[in-house]
């Protein structure tokens, strides 16, 4: 678990508006699920996951409930839906914020990770499909990502699902010994995800493995295919992986994983979701389609780095007053800027001059505004622009319209040359994301 200090953490936070921009326009609306709940709702993920059998912080709380620190919000949002019983469907909302999971701490893996997400209950329409994966894609268009490959990949119906797994049980148990032993642990939990297994022994018995394709209903068949269509139209690329499971249980039909090409194998889902059309009615509610993904905070932006998008931003001021005076002066002209809207951080402790135009160049602002004691005395500041330019004296009721005049200037002049460098990607000029 670790601390996000600034300025990493000012990048964390547009992170998140970035994301709302992207979905509130498609229709999601805010769900902010506790950070706790019952432990009953986490175990419905699936007793075959890690994520539930060996990495949930579950303790005894004093009034002698088990309860949970929530690994992912899926299923909290899916309790939510059981709870509250909304009325117009798809019930679309979006979600940020921690999970918790007990993890081997390592670059991209921690034990307290963010993740933003959507998920849209109650609509069995593979178009809705096609929406959240395009939300996704699109939001990492958005942050300037460029290196992410999207896998999506289909696990049938229930009872297709089922068959699949009974083939594949056969199959890895006819490898026998050869078989790596943790994957013969795993085979005996879940044989899906032995076809996860990265380790060398399990290879040929993973490429030689039965297809899921080969067990589709036509329903589950003609679901993925008006969703690959759907992908085309829109010109997102993607790949069908057929040996993609996902590492959560509840999954049905449609899965997806977006990849990040700079990251280690082992690291490298930004992102993933899927439909999990049986949680909600595991959770008490009524039977209810549903679809989503999460995107990990950590990862996407460790990939952000990887790639020079998105760059944490140093902090701005429109402008450092310099007080030399160790009067109120100084206290009055800091309020009126930020009661005007500006920015304005200040010197303390009546420092000397030279040490607090130090700090005002260290805090980045775009004017010092100097208080001394002729200008206390005369009604007058100093206003000295930190780019270098010449300082002005003016009168202190003057303060505000010059400091906006320079500000309105200086955005003029990043707009054009903005305008002459940026790409044609529309989305990338509307978050400022590829200077
Ligand atoms: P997940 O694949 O477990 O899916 O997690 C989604 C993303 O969260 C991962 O791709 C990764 O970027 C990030 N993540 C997971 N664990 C960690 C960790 N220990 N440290 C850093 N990042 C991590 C889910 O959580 C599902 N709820 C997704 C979903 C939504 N499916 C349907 N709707």
């Amino acid at each position: 678990m670790r601390d996000i200090l600034p300025p990493e953490s000012g990048r964390w936070r547009r992170f998140t508006s970035v994301f709302a921009d992207v979905v509130e326009a498609a229709g999601y609306a805010q769900l902010i699920p506790p950070l706790l709940e019952d432990l009953g709702v986490f175990t419905r993920i699936g007793d075959a996951t890690d994520v539930v059998t060996k990495e949930m912080y579950d303790f005894v709380d004093k009034g002698e409930r088990r309860v949970a620190l929530r690994p992912e919000q899926t299923a909290s949002v899916c309790r939510a839906f059981a709870q509250h019983r909304p009325a117009a469907l798809p019930w679309k909302v979006f979600y940020s914020g921690p999970n918790f999971r007990y993890e081997k701490p390592q670059r991209g893996r921690y034990r307290q990770f963010d993740q933003v997400g959507i998920e849209a209950l109650g609509v069995d329409d593979p178009m809705l499909d096609v929406e959240v994966i395009a939300l996704g894609w699109e939001f990492y268009q958005a942050l300037g990502l460029r290196q992410v490959t999207l896998l999506v990949n289909s696990l049938g119906e229930p009872d297709d699902r089922a068959r699949y797994v009974e083939a594949l049980r056969l199959h890895f148990e006819a490898a026998g010994e050869e078989l790596s032993e943790q994957s013969r642990v795993t085979l005996a939990k879940n044989p899906l995800r032995v076809l996860d297994s990265k380790r060398a022994p399990d290879q040929p018995f993973i490429e030689s493995a039965p297809q899921i394709a080969d067990f589709y209903s036509p329903e589950a068949a003609n679901h993925f295919d008006a969703v690959q269509a759907g992908l085309r139209s829109l010109d997102i690329p993607f790949a069908v992986e057929s040996k993609l499971v996902r590492g959560l249980d509840y999954y049905r039909r449609t899965i997806f994983e977006f990849q990040g090409g700079t990251l280690d194998s082992a690291q490298n889902a930004l992102g993933g979701g899927g439909r999990y059309d049986g949680l909600v009615e595991a959770l008490g509610g009524p039977a209810t389609p549903g679809i989503g993904f999460a995107l990990g905070v950590d990862r996407t932006l460790i990939a952000c780095d990887d790639e020079g998008c998105f760059p944490a931003e140093p902090r701005q001021l429109d402008a450092f007053i310099v007080d030399v005076v160790g009067g109120l002066e100084a206290v009055a002209i800091t309020a009126e800027l930020r009661s005007a809207g500006m920015s304005a951080d200040r010197g303390y402790d009546n420092r000397s001059m030279k040490a607090q135009m130090k700090l005002a160049n260290r805090s980045n602002a775009a004017f010092a505004v100097i208080v001394g004691e002729q200008e206390a005395a005369d009604g007058t500041v100093v206003a000295k622009p930190m780019n270098g330019g010449d300082q002005v004296t003016i009168p202190r009721s003057e303060l505000i319209a010059h400091l906006s005049a320079a500000r309105s200037q200086d955005t003029r002049s990043q707009d054009t040359r903005s305008q002459d460098t940026r790409s044609q990607d529309t989305r990338s000029q509307k978050y400022g994301t590829h200077d």
